[in-house]
């Protein structure tokens, strides 16, 4: 059976290196559109997103990361994934889906991604999330969940293969 989701989610890999190119106004939009189709608890859309495509802030949202943010270093476009933890109760699990949906969609522009987690990180001094507000000048009732890096691929991953999926972990009827 021809299963086009499955080949897109083969194929997705995290990329952590980019190549020097500018990544098109109307794809970042598209991926956008697309994670604004993703679900959320109560249909409560509190998830928000922030392009950053300036150089110098991207970098400067990096360092509010401690450590393991080097992959955003290189990055063309930074995604700050964030929720209005006031206007939802699951905020961490709407963040999640929207960020997959962005990992996913890029896929499909063959543009290279990777989740920065933010959520529980140090920063410099004070934690990853509440550095990245305050640059960014986010209200007090949002938390950021992510960063997705963005740019046009600059490294070669192997392709998943159907094969070689754990079909270990699926139970039927129990455990
Ligand atoms: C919740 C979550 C947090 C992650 N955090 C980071 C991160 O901070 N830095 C990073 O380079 N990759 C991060 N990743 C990417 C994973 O390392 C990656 O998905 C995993 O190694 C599998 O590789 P693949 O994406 O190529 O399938 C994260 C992924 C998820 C789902």
């Amino acid at each position: 059976m021809k299963n086009n989701l499955l080949d897109l989610t083969l194929k997705r890999r995290s990329i952590r290196n980019y190549l020097n190119e500018e990544i098109d106004d109307e794809i970042i939009q598209e991926i956008l559109n697309v994670a604004l189709t993703a679900p959320s608890s109560w249909g409560g859309h509190p998830v928000h997103f922030i392009v950053v495509k300036d150089k110098n802030m991207i970098q400067k949202i990096a360092h509010c990361k401690a450590m393991g943010a080097a992959p955003l270093t290189k990055a063309k476009v930074c995604i700050v994934v964030m929720a209005d933890t006031s206007r939802c109760e699951l905020w961490i699990e709407d963040a999640s889906v929207a960020s997959t949906y962005i990992l996913l969609a890029a896929e499909q522009f063959d543009i290279g991604a990777c989740w920065i987690h933010i959520r529980n990180r140090d920063g410099q001094i004070k934690t990853a999330d509440e550095e990245i507000r305050d640059l960014l000048n986010v209200p007090n009732s949002f938390r950021v969940l992510n960063c997705v890096a963005l740019g046009k691929k600059g490294e070669f991953k192997n392709e998943y293969l159907k094969e070689n999926l754990s079909f270990e972990n699926i139970h039927y009827e129990h455990y």
